[in-house]
């Protein structure tokens, strides 16, 4: 049967019609996000001129162009209170020219902006939230000329998740401006099974704090260590891919780690694919962030465009193997110490020969030869053909791209 033109239109208008938010949107987010945004470093002490500031140093820094392009204000922003129409409003003090004219100055630097609101009916921080008025909050965030919004999950006490964050999504939608969408629940309700038509993003857990490896943390709220945070990734990289991504948590980078934590930090973002929203006060990066935030070899592991999370392979005492299968049949392994400790290892690939399920791809060293790129060194570092001994410093990584010979 011959179907018209006018009936393949319809049936593909009523196709997308029917599509979820994110699935109609996946070009937002078809490898991971990249941006920063203002709570770890600013928490609600944010203004226009800091803001300004700050996209100004993402341009000239070289951040925007390293691919960090969206701008995100976090909790703070907002009035204590609805204007009489019922909108949400900027505290006037703290943006006195309004978020339209922000998000216009952003704009003209070439960045993109996000904003946050929370599916409750008062943010985290204490001010108004937007339960009961997705709709109208999503028109006026559509209207600012919004182009991300993270939607938190404080004062939710009765309501469903999935409920509450599909209602903001069709309100999105509603609202006709492509807006990527960040779910922030916190993993509370495994958002990785439901959350790839509704959004681009999820969080995947509590609060990321400025901490590589503590346990026991000084907040009365939970909130997790870098090596916390990898550890409750276990099992959910499957659940990631073009369009949808579990989101590890806003960067502590150049907030005060050690520069190896940083960089481990950094490397086990790009090798678990998690979007990367810098945290750090961007207008004043020392040379050794700037080394790790703007080293384009390891942002490409993130955004590679096989778009498949790493996993850890094998584990050696406080040493973890860490592989991600790339494209052109590349591959990206990471040697985590977890240790303080500095620690050496004689590495006899043929131990490390597997295969990838999901992936579907198999790493042979027994049958071929690659090739070694330290992307921290940016040095070749020969081939697999012979063992190589490795020093890794105490908390810190290796990072090598390989490459079939
Ligand atoms: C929650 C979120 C954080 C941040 C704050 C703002 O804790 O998980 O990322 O947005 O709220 O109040």
């Amino acid at each position: 049967m011959k179907r018209s033109r006018f009936t393949t239109g319809l049936i593909a208008t009523l196709l997308l019609c029917n599509m979820a938010y994110a699935q109609k949107y996946p070009h937002l987010a078809e490898t991971p996000p990249m941006g920063w945004s203002s709570w770890n470093i600013f928490q609600v002490s944010i203004d226009e001129n800091t803001i300004k500031e700050v996209a100004d140093a993402m341009v000239t820094s070289g951040l925007c162009e390293a691919g960090y392009t969206y701008l995100n204000l976090d909790d703070g922003w907002q009035a204590t209170q609805r204007d009489e129409s019922g909108n949400l409003q900027a505290d006037s003090e703290k943006f006195p020219s309004g978020i339209k004219s922000l998000i216009d100055y952003i704009h003209y630097k070439g960045l993109k902006f996000g904003i946050y609101s929370c599916a409750g009916p008062q943010t985290c921080a204490g001010y108004p939230g937007s339960r009961g008025y997705e709709y109208q909050d999503a028109r006026q965030f559509a209207n600012w000329g919004v182009d991300f919004l993270k939607y938190d999950w404080c004062h939710t006490k009765n309501i469903v998740a999935q409920e509450a964050y599909s209602t903001m999504s069709k309100a999105l939608e509603a609202a006709k401006r492509p807006i990527l969408f960040s779910m922030c629940e916190w993993g509370q309700n495994e958002p990785w099974k439901w959350g790839k038509e509704i959004a681009h993003m999820w969080r995947t857990t509590g609060d990321i704090w400025l901490s590589f490896n503590d346990t026991i943390q000084p907040f009365a709220f939970k909130t997790y260590s870098v090596l916390q945070i990898i550890d409750l990734q276990h099992g959910l990289r499957h659940y990631a891919g073009p369009g949808h991504w579990n989101d590890l948590d806003m960067l502590e980078v150049g907030n005060g780690l050690t520069e190896n934590e940083d960089r481990a930090h950094f490397t086990m973002w790009c090798m678990l694919a998690s979007p990367l929203i810098l945290g750090n006060d961007v207008r004043q990066m020392s040379e050794s962030t700037k080394k790790i935030l703007l080293n384009t070899e390891v942002i490409d592991i993130d955004q590679d465009p096989l778009c498949i999370p790493g996993f850890r392979h094998m584990t050696d005492g406080e040493l973890e193997f860490w592989f991600k299968p790339l494209s052109h049949d590349e591959w990206a392994f990471c040697i985590l110490n977890r240790s303080t400790k500095e620690r050496e290892y004689i590495i006899e690939w043929q131990d490390f020969n597997l295969y990838d399920t999901i992936a579907k791809k198999s790493l042979n060293f027994t049958d071929d030869t690659y090739t070694l790129r330290n992307l921290w060194t940016h040095k070749a570092e020969g081939d697999t053909q012979k063992n190589k001994k490795i020093t890794i410093p105490g908390n810190d990584v290796i990072l090598y791209r390989l490459s079939v010979k």
